[in-house]
């Protein structure tokens, strides 16, 4: 492994304020999104819709890194040209998801257990051929009654830890996900206290794997009121508890976090992380970016819906979203920009 070369890479992926765009749905998960729309659910339609994404105009300006899943990143475009070539050409860092998604844990009702250890060394070996240089693993901690558990937490930052370290034995940056899901009716202030259990955790566990906290991202949730909880707290709210939650959990030495969406709006995910940057960027010891799927692409989807002659005004919202969160890490998103770049438009 070269950690130089990886600790510049994780670098990269947080300079210039660009974020990653996370466009590594599961074929089921893309399948889902595209039945709601009455999209065809064949690898064609979404070799398509991931085409329509990765040739989008301008998105090497606002965006630093894609995250692929495998299907995609074997994939090309309709001239033969492969994905990861247009990807490098656009001045993109090829990323991809490595985890084979969360299951039940045994023993713990309601909880999930990421999978995807057995055999990773070796298909790590094959993305990294293929021109992957970071790779992602998403663990899922759902909070409820008498939930997480401490066997949950543990379990999922061990692996998570295990995950970073042969990324980082590889040559890849690993970007670590631990989501604690907004699905329920629980407060801003259980999200605060899981978040930070759950951080402390993963970050004890890389220490323990010896992964180089120089050379990785860590992709977080922000903190949040439960999608149900009677009480949604305003975007500075959520801004200030995220930045206290995240600097009593996170190492200094981490170079950057990029947020997951967690299904907030588009709108709602660029106010709070701009909110975040306006407070406090000059006081943070790592970037405060972002890596979202729904947030950047589910009004592109919308407008794309399928359909060749949607595809300008598609990538022309894509490329809004993805400037609009650019703005955001820059503090500089507000209402006006939304306005402006972000017209409703037909298709
Ligand atoms: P969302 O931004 O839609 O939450 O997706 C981020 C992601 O990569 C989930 O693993």
């Amino acid at each position: 492994m070269n950690l130089q070369e990886i600790i510049k890479t994780a670098k990269t992926l947080v300079a210039d304020d660009k974020g990653l765009l996370a466009m590594d749905e599961s074929n089921p998960t893309c399948n889902k999104r595209f039945a709601v729309l009455g999209i065809p659910q064949t690898p064609e339609a979404r070799r398509t819709y991931r085409e329509m994404i990765l040739t989008t105009p301008g998105l090497g300006e606002s965006i630093s890194g894609v995250i692929l899943y495998d299907e995609t990143i074997r994939q090309q475009k309709k001239d033969g040209t492969s994905f990861i070539k247009v990807i490098t050409e656009a001045g993109i860092i090829p990323g991809i998801k490595v985890d084979s998604g969360a299951k039940d844990l045994a023993g713990h009702p309601k909880e999930k257990i990421t999978e995807g250890l057995d055999g990773l060394r070796d298909r790590l070996v094959e993305y990294v051929q293929m021109g992957a240089r970071f790779a992602k693993w998403r663990a899922v901690i759902v909070v409820g009654n008498g939930i997480p558990s401490h066997g949950c937490i543990e379990a999922n930052a061990q692996s998570l830890a295990r995950y970073a370290a042969l990324c980082q034995e590889a040559g890849l940056v690993p970007i670590v996900e631990p989501e604690v899901l907004m699905d329920g009716s629980h407060t801003i202030e259980q999200c605060f206290e899981v978040t930070e259990e759950v951080l402390r955790t993963v970050f004890n566990q890389l220490y323990t794997q010896r992964v180089t906290l120089e050379g990785m991202i860590l992709k977080p949730n922000m903190v949040v009121p439960g999608l149900t909880c009677s009480k949604q707290e305003s975007v500075d709210e959520v801004a200030d508890v995220t930045v206290e939650c995240l600097l009593r959990a996170v190492p200094a030495a981490v170079p950057g976090i990029a947020f997951l969406s967690g299904g907030q709006s588009g709108e709602l995910a660029s106010a709070r992380l701009n909110a975040m940057n306006v407070r406090f960027k000059s006081r943070l010891p790592w970037a405060l970016s972002f890596s979202f799927a729904r947030a950047i692409q589910q009004p592109a989807l919308e407008i794309w819906h399928g359909e060749e002659t949607n595809v300008p005004a598609a990538q022309q919202i894509l490329c809004n979203r993805a400037k609009c969160n650019r703005a955001a890490i820059r503090g500089k998103y507000n209402d006006t920009m939304e306005k402006t770049l972000n017209k409703p438009q037909n298709g």
